[in-house]
């Protein structure tokens, strides 16, 4: 009796070391597995632009707009869009913007260091890539107000990463004129009086805006007082009395958006993010974060570029009606239609 006891328990001892040892290896094997598994669910080269898959059906606007609210709009509310950018983008970030949302403005420039006529882009003769960003602004509204000044009305400035609904930044502009010394975007409260206009979400300068921000630079009124472009703006724009507008809607909802749609609209800010002391407004996390006319939103990837043009232009519910559609200001009214 003890002997068989003794045999079984050495062979419980056996068996359990089997099973134990499976188990070690069936996690061994598991571990493994998922973490190669969430390697490549996950790939982190995919916000790398180098190693970013070629993108096809390029033309998010090729569909004509028949909406003719929008395009009555487009006849008085001319707006000139320019981009930043540089020569190692065009192929990957850049001809994004070119195929999306920019064959929305009246006019689409692009920008750059050097000149590539096949693009194209236009050269701005900084001397190299080091060069400060601000005077690569300044150079880009010079070479505007030099060529385009009769051809729009608004000025609009964008990186090569912003996704803009021009229709929506033409609504918000009609409120106003172009010669009234005004510009817009998402309202920063430190370091002017006024506030300054952060520039990722692209800001727009009104016609009267543009004129003095370039005599800013030719009477020495303005500097180049810092490197950061859109605080160095906002201070050279406070000097010249150009008027930091709300760009808020009817609502008190923001248009011009500093992150990305799904940032605003799921995260919840940390209490120590610098986002807390720059908002000029308070901020509004969640839904209610964004206007349903929001103009811009920043830091936005190709692929989600396409995105947010299908979800802007082609996108319904069917059946539904707007929610929010507020009339035209009266001022739109008054305003005069170009036919070029
Ligand atoms: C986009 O559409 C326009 C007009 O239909 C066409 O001329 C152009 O070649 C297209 N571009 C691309 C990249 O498909
Ligand atoms: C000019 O632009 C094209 C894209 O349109 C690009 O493929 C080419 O590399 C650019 N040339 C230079 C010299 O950057
Ligand atoms: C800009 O400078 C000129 C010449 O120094 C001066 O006459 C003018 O008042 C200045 N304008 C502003 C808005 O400071």
């Amino acid at each position: 009796m003890m002997m068989l006891k003794r045999r079984c328990i050495s062979q419980l001892f056996f068996m359990a070391g089997v099973v134990l040892g499976f188990l070690a290896m069936f996690n061994f094997f598991h571990i493994i597995f998922t973490c190669t598994a969430e390697k490549h669910s996950v790939p982190l080269s995919w916000k790398k632009a180098e190693s970013r898959p070629k993108l096809h059906h390029l033309n998010g606007s090729e569909l004509q707009d028949n909406d003719h609210l929008s395009k009555d709009l487009s006849r008085k509310v001319r707006v000139l869009c320019w981009i930043m950018t540089a020569p190692d983008n065009l192929d990957t970030k850049t001809i994004h913007v070119k195929y999306t949302w920019t064959q929305h403005c009246n006019i689409a420039l692009f920008m750059n260091f050097v000149t590539n006529e096949s693009f194209p882009t236009i050269g701005l003769g900084t001397k190299q890539r080091r060069d400060p960003i601000y005077w690569k602004t300044i150079r880009a509204f010079q070479y505007i107000h030099k060529h385009y000044y009769e051809k729009a009305d608004w000025f609009f400035k964008a990186d090569d990463d912003t996704y803009v609904v021009v229709e929506n930044l033409r609504w918000m502009l009609s409120n106003y004129t172009p010669d009234q010394p005004v510009y817009f975007s998402r309202r920063f409260k430190p370091f002017v009086k006024q506030g300054y206009m952060s520039g990722g979400a692209g800001y727009v300068l009104s016609k009267e805006a543009l004129n003095r921000f370039v005599e800013g630079f030719q009477k020495e009124n303005c500097t180049h007082t810092t490197s950061t472009e859109d605080l160095a703006l906002g201070q050279c724009m406070e000097k010249m009395g150009v008027i930091a507008g709300d760009s808020r809607d009817t609502e008190q909802r923001e248009t011009f958006h500093p992150f990305t749609p799904d940032y605003h609209i799921t995260r919840r800010f940390d209490k120590s993010f610098w986002y807390w002391n720059y908002a000029y407004y308070p901020i509004v996390e969640g839904p209610q974060c964004c206007s349903d006319l929001a103009i811009s939103f920043h830091y936005v990837e190709p692929e989600l570029m396409h995105t947010l043009e299908y979800f802007t232009y082609h996108l319904r519910p069917y059946g539904y009606q707007y929610r929010y559609q507020p009339p035209l200001p009266e001022n739109a009214k008054r305003l005069p239609a170009h036919d070029d």
